[in-house]
């Protein structure tokens, strides 16, 4: 190896640390190219449609997958909550139309006739009650409340902007508050928003 190939590759090794943590759905959980019951062999279109789209539920991207129509979800409670959560609203919604387990994945495009249920570890289901909670307002006045919680209006998120701007959808905490849903890259699994090393997820928001 010359002198200049060997500063290339350190340049090459660089900017793979510097933006090994680029997003991206290939090959991720989310991606189901080959799955048998996808006959389209695309990514995007189980999620969205460019034409057509459901927009029943508020800020949804273009959503082309059937919603649960299920109303009700036990609802995580504590008494050491300051915050009380509502039952699912905005994006997680989109994410319980698979994961609550009563839709088929394959009910999308307006196909209600799907055979294929989640299964395994990444069915939540309709009981919220042991998960952490989501769909809650949070802002200064309940960091305030709680005194454990950073202000999420002027603390750094670490991902570029502040926890409102990086983490919150309409001031809100939801499931993509922690998860990247197009997002193969970070850690091994679990689409996380960011590394949880040494906790440095939980810490974003957490005082503790
Ligand atoms: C498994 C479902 C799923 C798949 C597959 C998927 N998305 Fe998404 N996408 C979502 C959800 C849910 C949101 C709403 C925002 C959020 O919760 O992160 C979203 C948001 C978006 C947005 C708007 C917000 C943003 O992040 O920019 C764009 C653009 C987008 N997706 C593009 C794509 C493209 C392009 C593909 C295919 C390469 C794709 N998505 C595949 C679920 C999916
Ligand atoms: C179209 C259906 C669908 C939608 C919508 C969807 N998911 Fe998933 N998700 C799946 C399936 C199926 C799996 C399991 C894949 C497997 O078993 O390998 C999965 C896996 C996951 C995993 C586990 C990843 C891993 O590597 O173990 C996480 C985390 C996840 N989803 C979060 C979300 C979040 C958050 C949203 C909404 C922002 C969402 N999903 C929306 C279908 C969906
Ligand atoms: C407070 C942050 C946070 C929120 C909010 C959150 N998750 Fe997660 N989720 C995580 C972390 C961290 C993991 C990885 C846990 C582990 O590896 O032990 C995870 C794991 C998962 C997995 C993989 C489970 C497995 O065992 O393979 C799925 C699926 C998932 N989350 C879906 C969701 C959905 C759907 C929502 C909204 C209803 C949601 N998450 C809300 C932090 C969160
Ligand atoms: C995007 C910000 C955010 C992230 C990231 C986050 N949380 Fe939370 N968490 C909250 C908010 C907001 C509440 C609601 C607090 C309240 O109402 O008192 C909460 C509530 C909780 C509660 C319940 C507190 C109670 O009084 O019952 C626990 C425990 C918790 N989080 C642990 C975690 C852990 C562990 C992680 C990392 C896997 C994590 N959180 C990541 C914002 C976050």
């Amino acid at each position: 190896m010359n002198k200049f190939n060997a500063f290339l590759s350190c340049a090459i090794l660089l900017a793979m640390t510097q933006f090994g943590f680029a997003q991206t759905i290939v090959g991720s959980a989310h991606d189901f190219s080959g799955q048998s019951w996808n006959t389209t062999t695309e990514i995007c279109i189980v999620c969205h449609t460019p034409h057509k789209a459901d927009v029943t539920v508020a800020d949804a991207p273009l959503w082309n997958h059937s919603l649960s129509e299920v109303l009700s979800y036990t609802l995580y409670a504590s008494g050491t909550m300051n915050s009380i959560p509502g039952q699912p609203d905005g994006s997680s919604k989109l994410c319980l139309s698979c994961h609550d387990g009563t839709v088929a994945l394959d009910n999308f495009g307006g196909v209600t006739t799907g055979s294929n249920f989640m299964t395994g570890d990444a069915l939540v289901g309709t009981s919220l009650s042991n998960d952490h909670p989501i769909s809650i307002d949070y802002d200064a006045a309940l960091a305030l409340a709680d005194g454990g919680l950073h202000d999420p209006g002027t603390t750094s998120s670490g991902l570029g902007g502040t926890i409102a701007e990086d983490m919150l959808i309409s001031g809100k905490m939801q499931c993509s508050s922690c998860h990247d849903v197009h997002n193969s890259a970070v850690g091994t699994n679990s689409l996380l928003l960011k590394s949880n090393a040494a906790s440095a997820l939980c810490l974003t928001c957490h005082d503790k």
